[in-house]
């Protein structure tokens, strides 16, 4: 058994769209990790409740990660920190982006949302000038390098709690939703949410399609490193390789974190039809897809969305934002 705290509310729902999946044609189902029940929600506690336990286990007194102004993750980081008596820094950027690709211009979530939950969470935010991600990568490994001289006992946690445990605890999510599915559609961006789920459910019937929400040149070999990763933490070799990923990469819109009108759209139709909030950078850019798929008939029979989360995003809105 690997070291585990608790933080969420587990099993969460797993519910039909009836309404929406009679428009569509599919027998439409939702897994609502937006109802974690940790810290606002979201498909972050799963992965928490195993990388806690492991600072906790180190005797870490300071836990540092980065990621984006309005990350989910650092938010329910920042509160599992709390709960857990240890201190919390998020390296972030409003925008960091992929030099390859540039910046993106677009509709972005402003200083709301996530930002007012990690001040009540006691997050120390150490605010970089957009840039590559490679730049917020360096600045993060430069900050934990200063806590530790200043004698904190330092957990380093990848973006979005996207290391092999992070991976693993989807393999258990797994577990709660059973293998009647053709496919499962989930967003995907730092990888472990998909990279576990597409590990639990390989070589069986269900397609789990994982729709990219930045243009992250290098989210397929992350996903076959996660996938290796929780191959040596469970000692069942599954050696997936980066054809097994089925991932989606035309709706991130103009990139990460800004708005797309494709998932505007979703959020609207998810919202009327079956009152189910979707956030704007995550869950409505891989419902877009969904929609798309099933209209030209890529999707059928019947089908599980994972939904994430992420809804304090959406709260960030602006009023011409949506
Ligand atoms: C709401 C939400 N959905 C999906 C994701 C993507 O999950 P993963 O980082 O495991 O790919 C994130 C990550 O930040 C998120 O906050």
């Amino acid at each position: 058994m690997r070291p585990r705290v608790s933080l969420c509310c587990l099993p969460t729902p797993c519910h039909s769209l009836g309404r929406l999946g009679h428009l569509l044609g599919l027998d439409l189902w939702v897994k609502r990790d937006d109802l974690t029940g940790f810290a606002g929600g979201g498909n972050k506690g799963r992965k928490l409740e195993f990388l806690i336990a492991e600072a906790v286990d180190q005797g870490a007194t300071h836990v540092v990660t980065c990621g984006s102004s309005q990350s989910n993750f650092v938010r329910q980081l920042g509160a599992a920190c709390s709960v857990f008596g240890l201190g919390c820094t998020a390296v972030v950027m409003d925008l960091p982006y992929d030099s390859g690709h540039g910046k993106p211009v677009g509709r972005f979530p402003q200083a709301l949302g996530n930002l007012v939950l990690d001040d009540l969470f006691g997050v120390k935010r150490v605010l970089v000038p957009d840039d590559d991600w490679d730049v917020l990568f360096a600045r993060t490994e430069a900050v934990a390098r200063e806590l530790t001289a200043c004698s904190e006992k330092v957990y380093d946690v990848p973006i979005g709690g996207s290391s092999p445990l992070g991976a693993f605890s989807f393999t258990l999510a797994a577990e709660e939703v059973g293998d009647s599915w053709d496919f499962i559609v989930t967003p995907t961006s730092s990888g472990s949410t998909h990279a576990g789920l597409a590990w639990a459910f390989h070589g069986s019937r269900t397609r789990v399609v994982g729709v990219a929400c930045d243009p992250e040149e290098d989210l397929r070999s992350e996903l076959v490193r996660l996938a290796a990763g929780v191959d040596a933490l469970t000692g069942c070799q599954k050696a997936m390789s980066d054809d097994e990923f089925e991932l989606r990469t035309d709706y991130f819109g103009a990139g990460y974190n800004v708005w797309s009108h494709a998932g505007n759209d979703a959020i609207e139709l998810l919202a009327k039809t079956e009152g189910l909030l979707l956030d704007p950078v995550y869950s409505s850019k891989a419902f877009a897809c969904l929609l798309d798929l099933a209209r030209n008939g890529e999707l059928f029979g019947k089908v599980l969305f994972w939904h994430t989360g992420g809804l304090p995003t959406l709260l960030a809105a602006t009023g011409e934002s949506l």
